[in-house]
């Protein structure tokens, strides 16, 4: 069977399994239920499939992105306090290979300094901020269009 070249990995890493504990004025209250399944939608409106994968352990995380390559052709990336520091994670991102987007829910640059480091800076295609849920649906139509399923 051939690939369609369609499979999108959403990664969420670290503290987004309490998702809907978390403080509803900077991420929307939402539990990662809903949130990904609301991601689900957007991706099958777009000819995406998906799968989803969240951890709090940072070795899970690599591990996950070392078989990345044999499970999915893209990957929509929320690596919550790991994006900021976690040099393990982006060296793994890399060997990986894929397109990549990465998104957070609260906008990262109008926050506190150390949330606009980014260790994906330059490996991924675009970063998505301060948009909310709506957030993952451009990053997915951005992966769309790079995987060749969408114009422009
Ligand atoms: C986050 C932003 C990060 O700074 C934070 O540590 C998170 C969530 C977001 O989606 O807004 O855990 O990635």
């Amino acid at each position: 069977m051939t690939s369609a070249h369609n499979r999108v990995a959403v990664l969420h890493g670290v503290n987004f399994d309490i998702l809907d504990r978390r403080d509803p004025a900077i991420y929307g209250g939402l539990s990662l239920d809903v949130l990904e399944r609301r991601i689900g939608a957007w991706a099958r409106e777009l000819g995406l499939e998906t799968t989803f994968f969240q951890t709090n352990s940072e070795g899970e995380f690599v591990e996950f992105l070392h078989r990345l390559p044999d499970l999915s052709d893209a990957a929509l990336v929320n690596a919550g306090a790991w994006t900021h520091y976690s040099r393990a994670i982006a060296d793994a991102l890399d060997v990986a290979g894929l397109p990549a987007v990465e998104v957070h829910l609260s906008d990262v640059e109008s926050r506190e300094e150390w949330r606009r480091l980014s260790v994906f800076d330059g490996l991924v295609l675009e970063k998505v901020s301060g948009k909310g849920p709506e957030g993952y649906r451009e990053g997915l139509a951005i992966l769309a269009r790079a995987l060749g399923l969408a114009d422009g």
